[in-house]
């Protein structure tokens, strides 16, 4: 079998995660890196050994020996870049958020449509191998269903600056960055039911915190304290046409004690917490029991995750599987997103 050629799109710092993935799959070959900053994209060639290299997105899908492009850059390019790289007739794997706004998801929805190739969401929550083992106790029944998710991250001090701080440039804070990784993650277990209404707050009360002294925290590479046009913080509650609701709170800025990650979704027969780390709670002869799987990493094992991430993105291209991450699921996330940062707006529920 002949290697898959990839192609990346934006060399900051995940795209390490997906370049290390690809290097470490023996069904593709890595032969093209494109990024605006010229030092960026040639560092990177270099230490991947990569012999094409780009500073317009647009020579890169010309190249006629690119058959799959990872797209690794600011949210903004997200839709331009993935609509362009399918009717060059590559498939793509773009990093999460999907886009910024319904629309540009849409276009995208009919640029997979019009050209039958393939749009994987880069959702590598899902991917991550504590999810892979609670995925077969939810198949088989064991949480019966699932009625309620709840889903909190919060970091008090974790703005990171640079564009992920440029509404413009992110489409928004914490709600989209790292909202959209809890959100989807439990709309995915829960069995991707229908939307029925959303209802949102966001909160601008903090800034990014950079008068904070003697506490460190990650920084974009290209930092600037005077730039902020994001939330702080942003709740919801998410209902569903099935009865099931989802609870959902995330903070870039918060007067918080700890930074925290707690994901849990409950059924009928059972519920789990997932972060931060996998244990499952059900009822045996009328006793509460918990069941903590022994596992090497019951947690996010972030690089893991990656790698099945594009190991199920390599084989969905190759035929061999068909991604569980399509474009629809993209879509459905920026409803959903901007929903709530309508009704955080206009201080009202949203009903789809
Ligand atoms: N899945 C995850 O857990 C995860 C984690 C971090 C970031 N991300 C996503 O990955 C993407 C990149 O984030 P990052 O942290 O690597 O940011 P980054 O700022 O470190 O890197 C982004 C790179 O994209 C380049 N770029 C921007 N627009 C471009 C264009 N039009 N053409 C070519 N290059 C362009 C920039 O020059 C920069 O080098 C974002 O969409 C972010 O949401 C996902």
């Amino acid at each position: 079998m002949s290697e898959l050629k990839i192609g990346l799109i934006g060399t900051g710092s995940i795209s390490e995660s997906h370049l290390q993935a690809y290097q470490a799959n023996p069904k593709v070959k890595l032969i093209a890196v494109c990024d605006l900053n010229e030092e960026r994209v040639r560092n990177t060639a270099e230490k991947y050994n990569i012999p094409h290299v780009y500073t317009d997105y647009r020579e890169l899908l010309a190249n006629p020996e690119v058959q799959a492009v990872s797209i690794c850059t600011w949210n903004n390019s997200h839709a331009e870049i993935s609509i362009a790289a399918l009717r060059a007739g590559k498939n793509v794997l773009c990093e999460k958020p999907l886009c910024k706004t319904v629309d540009e998801a849409l276009q995208i929805e009919q640029a997979v449509r019009e050209t039958g190739k393939l749009l994987q969401v880069g959702y590598v929550r899902r991917h991550a191998s504590n999810i892979a083992v609670l995925k077969k106790f939810i198949d088989a029944g064991d949480l019966g269903g699932i009625y309620y998710a709840k889903a909190s991250l919060i970091r008090r001090l974790g703005n990171p600056g640079g564009w992920f701080a440029d509404r413009e440039r992110s489409g928004g804070g914490p709600l989209i960055d790292i909202g959209v990784h809890a959100i989807d993650l439990c709309w995915y277990l829960m069995g991707k039911p229908k939307v029925k209404s959303v209802s949102g707050n966001t909160y601008n009360k903090l800034g990014n915190r950079s008068n904070i002294q003697n506490y460190e925290f990650y920084q974009a590479a290209d930092y600037d304290a005077s730039l902020n046009t994001v939330e702080d913080m942003a709740n919801a509650l998410i209902r569903f046409e099935n009865g099931a609701s989802l609870m959902v709170d995330v903070s870039f800025s918060l007067h918080a004690k700890d930074n925290s990650a707690q994901i849990n979704i409950y059924g009928d027969k059972g519920g789990a917490e997932i972060e931060p780390v996998l244990s499952i709670v059900t009822e045996r002869h009328d006793t509460i029991i918990n069941i903590d799987p022994q596992i090497s990493t019951p947690g996010f094992d972030f690089q893991g995750a990656f790698d099945r991430e594009i190991n199920h993105f390599v084989d969905s291209c190759l035929g061999l599987i068909e991604t569980n991450s399509p474009v629809e699921d993209g879509v459905e996330m920026i409803k959903i997103l901007n929903a709530i940062y309508q009704s955080a707006a206009e201080g009202r529920e949203i009903h789809f």
